[in-house]
């Protein structure tokens, strides 16, 4: 053992780890004996086909759903069997796919409500403080850092999809995570909107946040990830510096082999970034 090595196990504990996670769903494995580390600092890239179990392995971080099998540890703690608002507590905060503002309260406020939501754990309360003048500020704080302060007295409800997408990530940061789960940030933004969006994601990351990104742009996630984990029917197949993975034999052909038509022009998509590593 190297004496990196040994700096690695003493002293650099993986801030989370997920350790042989497996998820049933009745007759369906959705994951099986999944393991992997997120190390303080990254921004790694979860990646994989549809229905490859990324959004359920990010929801068995998060604990809305619970793992058959395996353990995850935050800061080396378990966090079986807790729920949802305690892991927010302890530093976790998922940024979901669907995009549900609050449609009759501000854009500040949506994200003011998040912020207090990591103090009471309920809604209702939540809502109630939102007056409270540090909330506020907070609020106005995450969304100058995701560029859309400028329209935190407007409503959510005539905003375009990349403004919403802004305000999600801004209700994430609010609640003060150590690390960041962002499920498919950029789907359904167009070539230009997702690269500004995934350039703040690693400015955020640049900035000392720990991420763990799920993404099918994988021309972004190859831009801005120091490391993937690939996942394929519940399984782990791939795993490290991102170039070298893309152009693993496994991971080509669990993509490009998906022949499926629905998928066609994600596998194409993937073809390209395949052959660009
Ligand atoms: N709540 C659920 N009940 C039953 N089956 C589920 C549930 N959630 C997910 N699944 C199944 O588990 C598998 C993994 O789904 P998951 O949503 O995690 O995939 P994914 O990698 O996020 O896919 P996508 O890229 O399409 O979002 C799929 O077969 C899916 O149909
Ligand atoms: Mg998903």
């Amino acid at each position: 053992m190297t004496t990196h090595d040994v700096k690695h196990d003493a002293d650099h504990q993986a801030l989370l780890r997920v350790v042989g996670v497996g998820v049933r769903f009745g007759g369906l494995t959705a994951l099986d004996d999944v393991s992997f580390e997120v190390h303080e600092g990254d921004l790694l890239g979860l990646i994989g086909p549809n229905g490859a179990g990324k959004t359920t392995l990010m929801r068995a971080i998060m604990g809305v759903v619970q793992p058959t099998h395996g353990n995850v540890y935050l800061e080396g703690e378990s966090l079986n069997g807790l729920p949802i608002h305690k892991r927010v507590r302890r530093g976790l905060s998922l940024s979901q796919q669907l995009v549900k503002p609050l449609r009759d309260i501000s854009i500040a406020a949506n994200v003011a409500m998040a912020a207090a939501h990591h103090k009471t754990a309920s809604p209702l309360s939540a809502l109630l403080n939102v007056s409270d003048a540090k909330e506020l500020a907070l609020a106005h704080a995450e969304l100058a850092r995701v560029g859309i302060d400028s329209l935190s007295l407007q409503s959510p409800g005539i905003q375009p999809l990349g403004v919403l997408k802004r305000l999600e990530l801004a209700r994430a940061l609010a609640l003060k995570p150590k690390l960041l789960l962002l499920d498919e940030p950029l789907a359904g933004l167009n070539t230009q909107e997702a690269k500004a969006l995934a350039t703040t994601i690693a400015d955020i990351n640049q900035q000392g946040l720990t991420i763990l990104l799920i993404e099918h742009n994988l021309h972004e996630i190859l831009r801005i990830c120091r490391r993937l984990v690939v996942l394929d029917n519940g399984k782990k197949i791939g795993e490290g510096e991102p170039h070298t993975v893309m152009s693993d034999p496994d991971v080509r052909t669990a993509y490009l082999g998906s022949g499926a038509a629905g998928q066609s022009d994600h596998a194409k998509h993937m073809k390209g970034a395949a052959e660009h590593a």
